[in-house]
């Protein structure tokens, strides 16, 4: 998910203009760095190292080599922890050729199976080296034609890729393709240009082709040629870049925050991406493999984290307890840890973390495990001290999350949350064949559903513009909705600093209702649930105190939109999965009544997008 930057051109000083591109690329968040040349005697020349660009940097400015061709890498690592040997560009085995990679492969373990077997030896732990020996694979079986290799090898590979190669065999010519993850090509006087984005290209052309999926270029600097996998000439569109600069540095968003709620129909299908097949009916989460037996003997599973990442837990307990019937208990990491909590080796226990930096999650995993307990995490960054001290654990696949207030990362918290929940409750046989395919379903069409709640964002913006003054909100919700609740008022003050609280919708009459003021706003969940109709009435009971009452609403329930001030209608969707779905018009309303309060949403008062500190 991180940063593409490959030239080659008529000027030998490929090294400066990628190491400049990777510095426009910094903005994207990323965990290594490294830039690939080929000299004048066609070696492969790597320049790369764990942390920031500065340090690769050093390194290539220690050897000064003059080069017209090279390709860079910005890394968020996904497969093997973030050091210098996983770091990009990375070598094949015959080191005749160089890629960088942006995304997921889905099938490296069968190719590196396959490679294995065949003499193959690999340096790194990452994925991506498992695709450059296939296509030198196929190059080595089928004629040294590179060309071809590459379109051959891509059309067996399952998953997300962006990649820039080079290579000794071809060394006048960049390759590039994509299936995915973005690629664009810039195109200037006697040099050519792949990037993930425009960001680094816009200081060189403001013209540009943005591949599409499954498309392979092949650039020299006198050239360009765009073929798809079938190996058609495809005739590109050349287009112009609109953009500004920091606008490019947001995806076209005025803020990162606002790219990571409209991102999330892809950061949900990427966390799917390798665990969820809907064609063989399979759901498989491979990070927590080796503790399946343990959580289906569990005494009971602990969940244990803090903000956001809490009520992601708070969700899951409701989901667990239903599905599988194991007890959960959910706790704040910064509780768990000083009270000396009662564990042994039945207990399970997660740990929820974005950042994976948390110091009192961390401290909290320690505890866990010098108690005997197993110690599973549930983290977005990879290599990070949270996901190194737990027994094992599934990584997020969300990609880099920029803005304080964390979204992309709760509903990727939440699908990972459902499939351990899902593939639990098939293996204690809970849940009959025919509901666990029935839910792998649901949960792959999950990303389709958010997409269309998205679109609704003018009316949330309207109903934003209604409640920005107001001076405290209240949510309310029932049952696994109530963390969604939780959520959204977190979201609320901590960018817009309007108090904001959640409850349990029937806990108002015991004392909170007394907050309500003629026009207060009511945030109320009310999509279809069991509890829904108790919901209706906690409605009636804050509109007796003419409270101002906004509701979530899904399509068999519109009628409610009558009883209410205000309302966005969601798609519905069964099987206590609605959490993920509600969750989105409450990221939005925080986001829009922020802008109207003319306020950072990235950067709120008071907060850092990791607490590190106890
Ligand atoms: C969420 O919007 C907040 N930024 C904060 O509550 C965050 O969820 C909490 O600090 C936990 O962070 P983590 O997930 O990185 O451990
Ligand atoms: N999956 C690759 C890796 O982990 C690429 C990650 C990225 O997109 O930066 O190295």
């Amino acid at each position: 998910m991180c940063g593409i930057i490959a030239y080659v051109g008529d000027k030998p000083s490929a090294g400066k203009i990628l190491f400049k591109g990777l510095h426009a690329l910094e903005y994207r968040g990323y965990d290594s760095s490294g830039i690939a040349l080929l000299n004048e005697r066609n070696n492969i020349k790597v320049f790369k190292k764990k942390g920031i660009v500065k340090l690769a940097e050093k390194k290539f400015l220690k050897e000064k080599l003059n080069s017209n061709i090279g390709i860079g890498h910005t890394r968020w690592a996904t497969h093997g922890e973030p050091n210098n040997k996983n770091s990009h560009p990375i070598l094949s085995y015959s080191k005749n050729f160089a890629i960088v990679h942006n995304g997921i492969i889905e099938n490296y373990s069968s190719l590196k199976q396959i490679l294995l077997e065949k003499g193959y030896e690999f340096n790194t732990d990452t994925d991506t080296e498992v695709l450059i020996n296939y296509i030198e694979e196929i190059y080595n079986k089928s004629g040294s034609n590179f060309e071809n290799a590459l379109s051959t090898a891509l059309r067996q590979i399952r998953g997300a890729f962006a990649i820039a190669i080079i290579n000794k065999k071809t060394p006048k010519y960049l390759y590039g393709a994509r299936r995915g993850s973005p690629l664009v090509v810039g195109i200037a006087e006697k040099k050519f240009f792949l990037a993930s984005d425009a960001s680094p290209i816009i200081k060189y052309t403001n013209d540009v082709i943005y591949l599409k999926d499954n498309e392979i270029v092949k650039v020299s600097s006198e050239n360009l040629k765009i073929t798809n996998l079938k190996k058609e000439k495809i005739n590109p569109e050349i287009k112009k870049i609109e953009l500004k600069i920091e606008e490019i540095e947001k995806g076209g968003f005025d803020s990162f925050m606002l790219k990571e709620i409209m991102e999330q129909p892809k950061s949900i299908k990427r966390s799917m991406l390798g665990r969820i097949n809907v064609n063989t009916k399979s759901l498989f989460i491979n990070g927590i493999n080796d503790y399946v037996n343990k959580l289906l003997n569990a005494r009971r599973i602990i969940i244990v984290g803090c903000g956001t990442s809490w009520h992601a837990g708070l969700v899951a307990e409701y989901f667990f307890e239903k599905y599988t019937r194991i007890p959960v208990e959910v706790e704040y990491a910064s509780e768990f840890r000083y009270r000396n909590p009662i564990l042994n080796s039945n207990d399970v226990v997660f740990f929820i973390s974005q950042s994976g930096e948390t110091a009192d999650t961390l401290e909290s995993v320690k505890i866990t495990k010098k108690k005997g307990a197993t110690a599973l995490g549930i983290v977005n960054s990879v290599g990070s001290s949270i996901a190194r001290a737990t027994d094992e654990g599934c990584y997020l696949h969300a990609g880099p999350e920029i803005g304080v207030a964390s979204t992309k990362a709760f509903t990727s918290q939440l699908i990972i949350l459902f499939m351990i929940g899902v593939r639990l409750a098939r293996r204690l046989d809970k849940i009959k064949e025919k509901k666990y395919v029935e839910m792998i379903y649901q949960l792959d069409n999950i990303p389709k559903l958010v997409k269309e709640i998205l679109k609704k964002k003018n009316i949330i913006k309207n109903i934003a513009k209604i409640i920005y003054k107001k001076k405290s909100c209240l949510y309310m919700a029932r049952g696994t909705n109530y963390p969604v609740g939780l959520e959204g008022a977190l979201k609320l003050k901590e960018i817009s600093y309007i108090h904001a609280e959640g409850y349990p919708a029937a806990e108002l009459k015991h004392g909170p209702i007394a907050l309500l003021e003629k026009g207060t706003p009511v945030i109320v969940i009310c999509t279809r649930s069991d509890e829904y109709e108790k919901t209706i009435a906690n409605i009636e009971e804050v509109k007796a105190r003419k409270a101002m009452v906004i509701a979530i609403l899904d399509s068999k329930n519109k009628h409610v939109s009558k009883m209410v001030d205000h309302s966005i209608v969601i798609p519905q969707i069964k099987n206590d999965f609605s959490p993920i779905l509600n969750i989105i018009p409450l990221q939005l309303l925080a986001y829009y009544v922020t802008k109207y309060k003319g306020l950072d949403v990235d950067k709120p008062r008071n907060l850092a997008k990791s607490v590190t500190v106890e």
